[in-house]
């Protein structure tokens, strides 16, 4: 498995994790029932998976790499991605802000625009971004960054970080996106042409 697997693995996990906080967003605005720790908690486990797993490793080891072979780091699509990530990243905090604040009409602007945001990006590195740059990439370049995403992994597997997000995860995904309604909207979209 080379980076560009494990990422995208990375991004299947945290597609469920979208799918439980669009449920959770949901419920959010048609009641009470929702609680405010809970979607705090999402916002923990997206920081948690942008700081201490998947973009840290995008920007740090495959954004630099792209920048050694010649691409541009202000410009074109390595711009973009650092761009996505900080917008990611506002969003995150505004939903914790109005998560606190119980302002449901903001939970649900921001949550969803949030969801939005993160699954155009995980698209667009999917089928523009990562296969542009394993295209480009010479054998050696490709072990070099996947030799420093497996240092990474392990340094975050010892220090237990992996562990804490991927505990908040599973429970979240457990509670909103295994819900029978969550699983019955999901099958009615995947039956609707539009
Ligand atoms: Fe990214
Ligand atoms: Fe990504």
């Amino acid at each position: 498995m080379d980076l560009f697997d494990s990422l995208m693995a990375e991004h299947r996990l945290y597609e469920q994790l979208l799918e439980a906080l669009d449920q959770c967003v949901g419920m959010a605005e048609q009641g009470p029932e929702v609680p405010a720790a809970d979607l705090s908690r999402f916002a923990d486990a997206i920081e948690g998976f942008d700081r201490l797993c998947h973009q840290v490793k995008e920007e740090r080891i495959l954004l630099p790499m792209l920048v050694e072979i010649g691409m541009s780091a202000d410009s074109g699509m390595i711009a973009a991605v650092r761009v996505e990530h900080e917008e990611e990243r506002e969003l995150v905090q505004a939903l914790r802000k109005a998560s606190t604040a119980g302002d449901v009409e903001r939970i649900a602007s921001v949550g969803f625009t949030l969801t939005d945001h993160a699954r155009c990006h995980i698209y667009t590195e999917d089928t523009l971004l990562f296969p542009f740059a394993r295209s480009r990439l010479s054998v050696p370049s490709m072990d070099k960054m996947t030799a420093a995403a497996a240092a990474f992994d392990h340094k975050m597997l010892e220090a237990g970080e992996y562990a804490a997000v991927a505990a908040i995860r599973d429970d979240l995904v457990a509670r909103y996106a295994a819900r029978p309604d969550c699983i019955q909207s999901r099958v009615s979209w995947a039956g609707t042409d539009d």
